[in-house]
């Protein structure tokens, strides 16, 4: 039974009363979704977040310490300044960004975990390339577990009618008379071969089909989740009448591969589902070193499978669909006969088309699901992107960031924003220093103007040292999301930057008189695979920033001028 943990309306407003002379813990939009999945009963049988025992138990092997099956470690992860002030016991009033008061935890344990070891047990690596690692690795050093009395839940302002807790999605199956129903988990656009998948797998059981979409946190780099929806209203309509619905799921993925199956399996009964679909390689993402998947292609399908009837739902597990030209069909890959002509058009060739403006033929996807990725994603041209110059001081980074921005402006109309280390640390970040903190948090600052920029379709220059390799990844992550990140290099050996010396900064760091200057006595690490790579030591001035011009010609950010309007 999936239980809510929002409170009786009398009960609310005694909470919400007492709730003032709480400490609060504002929460981040990632903890939000966990704790709105809490409050709906979509995590049940957890009412809160997990204790230490039950948090050792579900690293382990997957159970509470009740013995009950529970795949995915869920706690409130905190700083260690706010964790000193608990004790177990101690109630916090759970606030969501605007202030609201969401919930109010009962402190049972407060512990300081093994992440690397939390994250090689439930996600099978340490690798941070793994984005459920990243995320991990990022959050708050310090656990805390605790019962839930839930006040309201988060609001949502988009599509409101998409919009179901579990037992409002519940009385709709009872509404609509549906017995049987399939749940189709997603994080990407649908085209005609998942949609066929589906289709099938609601009649192979003879029941209906629930699209639910992740509209949560997903995988770095996905379509965000209002193109999505908008396809899934167009796909649904593909379907025969009365067959399917779209309900949004607001959980933050961890992307887990074969536990995270099981999780979403747990869900999706919590959600009144009798079966949900596992196909080829459900929430898994690919090694960006090897190239291939974190997990087996049907690792998640065998440990949903095994789980299943403990769990109370059946799976329904399905291959790889692919379009079979010869019948002008979808079929599982592994019916197609020898010699059989096969079409596929994988998600990079995809993004090919897309950016290159090239046809998407109507056999892969729906005319509805292409108009609306060509709005998301129009050609290069047209899309905004961050050049992100990173190098030492003396380096080169402003001279050659100004000559690129005005050229930029004589070449082409979209607007130009320079966000240059000296101008950034004036307007922007004047209160930091340069300790790593401060600078990541520059470095974090101008990422979030950069990604608003170029969201908007605009350039963004940006010249800081941003010596730092894990803050240029995230940065990198969030503008990928939104438009193009061209990471720039500006590569001098540290002695000719020294010579050149044009603020005597150098002079004044071996003097001793700055302490902590990048590359004299603090780090500068080096971009492992740039964009582009310039040696200011063997080049001059206008000769980088040609470079940089012609690689956003080649890369088609800048279009000839017949074809620019
Ligand atoms: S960071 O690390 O990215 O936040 O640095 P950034 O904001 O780009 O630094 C801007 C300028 O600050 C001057 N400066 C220092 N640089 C490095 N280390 C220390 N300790 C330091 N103190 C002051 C330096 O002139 C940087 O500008 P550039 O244009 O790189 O010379």
């Amino acid at each position: 039974m999936a239980e809510s943990l929002i409170a009786s309306p009398d009960r609310i407003q005694e909470l919400k009363k007492e709730a003032v002379h709480l400490p609060s813990w504002d929460l981040t939009f990632r903890q939000i979704w966990d704790l709105e999945l809490l409050l709906n009963g979509a995590f049940s049988p957890l009412r809160g977040y997990l204790g230490r025992k039950d948090y050792e138990g579900v690293c382990r092997d997957m159970r509470l310490a009740s013995g009950a099956l529970w795949p995915m470690p869920i706690t409130l992860d905190v700083n260690e300044a706010f964790a000193g002030t608990l004790v177990s016991g101690t109630r916090v009033a759970l606030r969501h960004p605007e202030g609201m008061v969401l919930a109010i935890l009962t402190v049972s344990d407060v512990w300081t975990p093994d992440k690397a070891a939390e994250a090689q047990s439930v996600l099978g690596t340490t690798e941070e390339s793994h984005p459920g690692v990243f995320e991990l690795m990022r959050g708050n050093p310090v656990y805390v577990g605790g019962s839930l009395e839930g006040v309201e839940l988060p609001p949502h302002h988009t599509f409101k009618h998409l919009r179901h807790t579990p037992a409002e999605l519940k009385s709709e199956f009872a509404r609509l008379g549906w017995k049987r129903i399939v749940a189709f988990q997603t994080r990407n656009p649908m085209h005609r071969a998942h949609a066929e998948l589906a289709r099938r797998a609601a009649q192979q059981i003879e029941g209906n089909l629930l699209i639910h979409p992740v509209v949560g946190m997903t995988n770095f780099g996905d379509v965000d989740y209002f193109t999505r929806v908008r396809c899934y209203e167009a796909v649904i309509k593909h379907m025969p009448p009365h067959s399917g619905m779209v309900s949004l799921l607001p959980l933050a993925m961890r992307m887990g591969g074969p536990r995270e199956a099981v999780w979403h399996s747990m869900i999706r009964k919590n959600y009144g589902c009798t079966h949900f679909i596992v196909g080829r390689d459900h929430a898994g993402p690919s090694n960006p070193k090897t190239g291939k998947g974190f997990y087996g292609p049907y690792d998640a399908q065998e440990l949903a499978q095994k789980h299943a009837k403990e769990v109370g739902i059946e799976v329904v597990a399905f291959e790889e669909m692919v379009y079979y030209e010869d019948k002008g069909e979808y079929w599982p890959v592994s019916k197609i006969p020898e010699g059989g002509k096969v079409l596929n058009i994988s998600g990079t060739e995809l993004r090919r088309r897309l950016r290159e403006g090239s046809d998407i033929p109507e056999w892969f996807t729906y005319p509805e699901v292409v108009k609306e990725l060509r709005m998301r994603y129009p050609d290069r041209s047209k899309q905004g992107f961050t050049l992100f110059l990173t190098g030492l001081s003396g380096s080169g980074k402003s001279t050659i960031a100004n000559v690129v921005v005005a050229k930029l402006m004589e070449a082409q109309n979209r607007p130009v924003t320079l966000l240059d280390g000296d101008l950034v640390r004036k307007h922007l970040s004047s209160e930091l220093g340069f300790s790593k903190e401060h600078r990541d948090l520059n470095i974090r600052r101008i990422g979030y103007v950069a990604s608003e920029i170029t969201k908007n379709r605009g350039a963004a220059i940006c010249a800081p040292i941003a010596p730092y390799r894990s803050v240029r990844r995230e940065v990198r992550e969030l503008i990928d999301s939104v438009g193009a990140f061209i990471e720039v290099h500006i590569h001098a050996p540290i002695e000719t930057c020294e010579a050149r010396d044009r603020k005597g900064l150098y002079a004044k760091a071996r003097a001793g008189l700055i302490k902590g200057f990048t590359g004299i006595d603090d780090p500068y690490e080096e971009p492992e695979k740039p964009e582009i790579k310039i040696d200011t030591s063997k080049m001059s001035v206008e000769e980088a920033a040609s470079t940089i011009l012609l690689y956003l010609e080649n890369e088609g950010f800048i279009a000839p001028e017949a074809e620019a309007n």
